[in-house]
């Protein structure tokens, strides 16, 4: 067996132990090319002097995560109701990855994560699924725009990352949408 080594996301900030970095951040769902030796990590990443635009911009990402969420959140306990065993997992996957992002963008703005609050979802998975397409297109929309404002190459970064995890999440959502079609 190859030796195990800390590792940590850039992304999100969290460490993860394997013999190798994840293909995906198992917290932020961010590429691999994100993760650094724990040893290598540099404390002043989340350090940024945010601009006016820039700080505006965290804090709306930082609603739409925590809505986000607590929409997954509603929709993994809906899917538990009907004993969905697929929707479960994706519903509950989802609510932690975006609870995730609600943390990292609260390390840049140096606060604690605000408390979930509870929403109201359909008790239906399809239904479910076509909201999540449409709160993920969001959120796409609003970190392309927030991207482009930013001044700070760090947050250049951030929400461009940001942009291809909530594109996957977008394509995870169409794809189950084709499905159901069938
Ligand atoms: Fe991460
Ligand atoms: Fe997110």
């Amino acid at each position: 067996m190859a030796k195990v080594k800390v590792f940590r996301c850039r992304i999100c900030g969290d460490p993860y132990i394997g013999t190798e970095a994840s293909t995906q951040c198992p917290f932020c769902g961010a590429e691999r090319r994100y993760f650094v030796e724990a040893k290598d990590w540099n404390p002043n990443e989340f350090n940024v002097e945010l601009t006016t635009v820039e700080k505006e911009d965290l804090e709306a990402a930082l609603k739409l995560e925590l809505d986000n969420t607590a929409f997954y959140d509603c929709a993994k306990n809906a899917a538990q109701k009907a004993g969905d065993e697929y929707d479960i997992a994706k519903f509950k996957a989802l609510m932690k990855v975006e609870r995730e992002h609600a943390s990292a963008i609260s390390k840049f703005l140096k606060i604690s994560r605000p408390e979930l609050e509870k929403l109201a979802c359909s008790s239906s998975a399809k239904e479910n699924t076509q909201e999540g397409w449409e709160r993920e297109d969001r959120a796409i929309k609003a970190y392309s725009k927030f991207r482009d404002e930013a001044t700070s190459l760090r947050l250049k970064e951030f929400f461009s990352v940001l942009v291809e995890i909530e594109t996957d999440h977008l394509d995870l959502h169409a794809e189950n949408l084709q499905q159901i079609k069938r």
